[in-house]
Parts: C-alpha cells; structure tokens; sequence
C-alpha cells in the first residue's frame, strides 16, 4: 500500500470513529416522507427509490438475514456526486434494529442485518434520497 493509500484508510477510519460523513450536508435537498401516488401501480420512479426487503434463512443462534437494497423490479436507484441514497433504515415492529449512511459514487442504498424475528410481525425499510425524500416499504412476516 502506497503512503496516500495509506492516508485515505487512516482518514475513512477516522471519518468512521466519529460517526461523521464525508458528503456535504447542504447536497440533501428534501427531507419530506414521500406518498405514492397509486401504491398499487407504481411508477418507474417510484420503483427506483422504494427499498425492497427480502428475508433469508435464520443462523444457528436465530438471527434471520435481512437484507434492503434500494430500487425495486431491476431498477437500481443512481448514486452520483449529486443524486444517491444517503442513508436506509431498518425497522422490526416500531423498532429501530439497523441503519447505514451512504457516500455518493462509492457506495449505494443497501442494508444488510441479522435480526431476531420471533416477536416480529413487520420490517419497515426507509430510504432517503438526497433529492427525492423518503420513501418506505413495509414487509408482513
Ligand atoms: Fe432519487
């Protein structure tokens, strides 16, 4: 590993230890919930932002993978240096059990959790754009 290498992992270790992100905040635009306009006939628009929740197996201990990926039927929400998904949430009931903040061009809306299902009748995901706001989905397991 080259010496700049070296100092780009030390700085995003660094930005990780704080908590802090390494975008400009005044790039996130709208923080408004979203309503769909037909929930039963969504638009390609609203496909893009809306978070697909899908549930894998259980692990020995009983910790089901949860996974959310942002974009649903194939169509994959950007993240470019001015449109991404910066951040998605993961709720089981009314609880919060995960959350990931995103970085534009680097990574994109995506979350994965191993969450204990026994007392859990909904995951709720929220994706919020940059852009576009927020837009959630909710899962019946
Ligand atoms: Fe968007």
């Amino acid at each position: 590993m080259e010496r700049r290498d070296a100092m780009k992992v030390l700085a995003g270790a660094s930005l990780l230890a704080t908590g802090a992100v390494a975008y400009d905040e005044k790039l996130i635009v709208n923080k408004n919930d979203y309503d769909f306009k037909d929930p039963k006939n969504p638009t390609e628009y609203e496909l893009k932002h809306t978070p697909e929740i899908s549930v894998g197996s259980a692990d020995a201990a009983g910790f089901s993978l949860v996974e959310v990926t942002v974009g649903q039927k194939g169509i994959i929400h950007p993240s470019v240096d001015n449109h991404w998904v910066y951040q998605v949430e993961l709720f089981a009931g009314d609880k919060r059990v995960g959350v990931v903040d995103l970085e534009p061009t680097v990574s994109r809306g995506y979350l994965a959790a191993r969450v204990q299902l026994k007392e859990v009748k909904t995951l709720r995901a929220i994706a919020r754009c940059n852009l576009h706001g927020n837009f959630s989905a909710t899962l019946t397991v």
